[in-house]
């Protein structure tokens, strides 16, 4: 037996494939882009995310003789994205991102209704995918007017493995249209937004069956006929499942695109005001809630392409040791901010520099910016109850020890690095497909990673970042006075 865990991420696709055990055998990894038709809006066509698998899939034939034993599929995937199907189910235009911030009139709309936040446990941010089909409604009632089916990313490619319109709670969460408590379809939230519930996919658990692989991709693929493909997950469950984060006050901090302070519950208690999101996880009774930043790596690529240095060359220039806190303060509101600010409208910004800056400084307060945003996500995770003790670090830019060390020290928390990773939502997807498949024990196979490292905040150092967080936190409430935005 062999499991497949497919995630598509926002800059590529990753498939990864396990051994009946869990044991990563193969990844592959497919690099896309999106595409930005205006200022503050992010689209993928869908059919980059179809490309990317099948290229994955026809690499990992070629190199691994076990992906003729597949058992089963599960996919995760960036979350909030509108992927709206004709009844034909032609997509009838790209897929609304998650970071895409032209909703923000649509989504106050939303929220203003007090029903909004009570059913679904959530602020209806301009990322979600509630205002996205508000803001179609308006501004391409022609298209709305054919929609047949919303699905997300992840159920978007569960229908092309399966033929079936199956999506999973964890995903399903983050579309403002879910009552998170009781994990159904809310009509009365659909009928907010002039949607019917038959234009919705199926909601099952992310470890139950959505179908089985399409014979004709079955054969295409060479494996056998009964494959089973899983309810899959929202990206950030899907790497809780893969670092085994399931009881109450277990916790990642991810370094992706977005940086996410993710915490998992044993009992649904939501804390809007807070802007913390609250979400069914993947599993069966259980929640989770997190703290989003939308550019957390996405503000070091946008710093490497202005310099012309990988971000990893840009990292390298830092030295080997965390130093104090730069006098070069930096916004990380590239794409506006969620936790805590629910802001669509601000941007970055580099406060406090000098002649004498140069790009070290920058590099310095642009990891120091994202480091303290995720302080404000598990300050505002805090006030909900949330009380981790260390935490799993995961995400691209956990490859900078200076950056692992800084977030150690301004979150004041241990961090654990798993050995795998770097799998993330894929391992955890792979893990969901094995449940789905073999109706394994959850707690036996949603196991914590082992820990290849413990990176502990430098104590030297803590209360002098302490300080410099609550000047960033004063600086960002006169910055934000300025309204240069608007
Ligand atoms: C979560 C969120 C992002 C995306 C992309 O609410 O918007 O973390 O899922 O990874």
């Amino acid at each position: 037996m062999s499991f497949l865990g497919i995630d598509i991420g926002t800059s590529g696709l990753r498939a990864l494939l396990t051994d009946a055990s869990g044991k990563a055998l193969h990844t592959e990894e497919v690099s896309y882009g999106t595409s930005a038709p205006s200022l503050g809006w992010s689209e993928q066509d869908p059919k980059i995310w179809i490309e990317a698998l099948e290229a994955s899939i026809g690499k990992i034939r070629q190199s691994v003789s076990e992906f003729r034993d597949l058992s089963g599929i599960c996919v995760s995937g960036h979350m909030h994205g509108a992927t709206l199907l004709d009844n034909q189910g032609n997509v009838l235009r790209p897929c609304i991102l998650w970071n895409d911030q032209r909703s923000e009139e649509e989504a106050q709309e939303l929220d203003n209704d007090p029903k909004f936040r009570e059913i679904s446990g959530n602020i209806v941010f301009p990322g979600f995918t509630a205002p996205k089909l508000h803001w179609v409604s308006k501004h391409e009632p022609e298209i709305f007017a054919k929609i047949a089916k919303v699905l997300l990313p992840a159920s978007f490619l569960n229908h092309y493995l399966t033929g079936e319109f199956v999506a999973d709670f964890s995903d399903c969460s983050g579309t403002s249209w879910l009552d998170v408590g009781q994990r159904e379809w809310s009509l009365d939230l659909l009928k907010s937004s002039n949607l019917r519930h038959g234009q919705m996919p199926n909601v099952i658990h992310g470890c139950e069956v959505a179908g089985t692989l399409r014979i004709d991709l079955a054969r295409k693929w060479g494996v056998g006929q009964n494959v089973i493909v899983a309810g899959g997950a929202g990206d950030n469950a899907a790497a809780a499942c893969g670092m085994g984060v399931l009881n109450d006050g277990q916790a990642f901090v991810s370094l992706g695109t977005s940086g996410v302070v993710l915490i998992a519950r044993e009992k649904y208690s939501p804390l809007p005001e807070t802007a913390i999101h609250t979400f069914c996880h993947a599993v069966p009774n259980r929640w989770y809630q997190m703290g989003v930043m939308l550019s957390a790596t996405d503000s070091l690529n946008w710093l490497s392409c202005l310099i012309g240095l990988s971000p990893s060359a840009l990292t390298a220039k830092l030295p080997h040791t965390l130093q104090r806190p730069n006098m070069v303060r930096f916004m990380p509101y590239m794409s506006g901010e969620r936790t805590p600010h629910n802001d669509a409208k601000v941007r970055g910004g580099f406060l406090n520099l000098s002649l004498k800056s140069d790009a070290k400084d920058l590099i310095q307060a642009v990891l120091e910016g994202v480091s303290f945003a995720l302080r404000d996500c598990l300050t505002a995770l805090q006030q909900a109850g949330a009380t981790p003790d260390a935490i799993f670090a995961l995400g691209g830019g956990t490859r900078s020890d200076y950056w692992l060390e800084l977030l150690a020290t301004v979150l004041n928390k241990k961090l654990l690095i798993p050995d795998q990773g770097d799998f993330g939502p894929a391992l955890g997807a792979a893990r969901l497909a094995r449940i789905a498949t073999t109706n394994e024990n959850l707690v036996t196979v949603l196991t914590p990673p082992v820990i290849s490292r413990e990176i502990d905040p430098n104590t030297g150092l803590v209360e002098v970042f302490n300080s410099a967080y609550f000047d960033f936190q004063n600086s960002f409430q006169n910055y934000r006075s300025i309204k240069l935005y608007e």
